[in-house]
């Protein structure tokens, strides 16, 4: 709190605000709380745009372990998604194109990671995530949680996921349009991977052919995070080959240690 504090003050001098300004900031941080709930966290929202949530991320997290990258949880987690076995379908309303998306988890050395939980939750082909359009969209559309095999695999079919604009009409989107920065988030699969005895992976895999990868309001691309969503090729001459058109591989490497990063 001293460097907090201290910080503060320091900035409030060097821009010599005024009374009027700061009342304005403390209307701006009223706004912010009021248009949060359970669904909407516009204080999350706040601090990716901002660029803290990924500076306290790469502090949080050993970059030499070789494990996956984490990026920012972003606003849009719900807890306690349903579980599925792999395979399953996580379109609750079928829209869009389907996508296979499949892949390992690992150790450090290579070895496959039995019993490891994926948590994934995405936006549409629009660029919806469920709790953004509760009359159009079914609870849990797009979310899931999965468990790798015994060779550490998993896989689902969802939908092909369109880049989108975060929410842009609360305090966030004031701010943002203020500062003419952009609001497209590049097309991307949302992860929580866990597993006994590793640290969790909180992460994205981005489309590395979407045209908005350079401006992500929330900063959170990294180049070890991109993947290609192809041709589905895999299923050819199978039922699924005709209504599964892309596919996408998403492999995630665990590092030992039972201590969650996020905590
Ligand atoms: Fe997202």
């Amino acid at each position: 709190m001293e460097s907090m504090v201290r910080h503060l003050h320091e900035a409030i001098k060097e821009v010599r605000i005024t009374p009027a300004e700061w009342m304005e900031a403390i209307t701006f941080l009223t706004r912010t709380g009021q248009i949060s709930d359970n669904k909407r966290q516009e204080f999350i929202l706040l601090s990716d745009v901002l660029g803290v949530s990924m500076l306290v991320d790469t502090l949080a997290h050993d970059t030499t372990s070789g494990a996956t990258a984490n990026t920012v949880l972003g606003p849009f987690h719900v807890s306690d998604a349903p579980h599925y076995a792999n395979g399953a379908d996580i379109r609750l309303k079928q829209t869009g194109e389907a996508m296979w998306v499949a892949g390992g988890v690992r150790d450090t050395e290579g070895r496959p990671v039995a019993g490891a939980n994926l948590d994934v939750w995405q936006a549409d082909d629009s660029g919806f995530y469920d709790v953004q359009r509760p009359n159009d969209l079914p609870e849990w559309n797009l979310r899931g949680q999965f468990t790798t095999d015994g060779n550490g695999h998993y896989d689902f079919i969802t939908s092909k996921p369109l880049h989108y604009p975060i929410p842009s009409d609360g305090p966030v989107g004031d701010l943002l349009n203020a500062l003419d920065r952009p609001f497209i988030r590049p097309a991307h699969l949302h992860f929580i991977v866990t597993a006994d005895g590793y640290a969790p992976v909180i992460t994205h895999y981005f489309d590395d052919r979407c045209p908005y990868l350079q401006y992500d309001p929330v900063l959170g691309v990294k180049s070890s995070l991109l993947t290609r969503f192809e041709p589905n090729v895999e299923h050819s001459g199978s039922a699924k080959s005709d209504s599964v058109k892309w596919t996408a591989r998403c492999d995630f490497v665990l590092a030992r240690g039972g201590d969650d990063p996020s905590a």
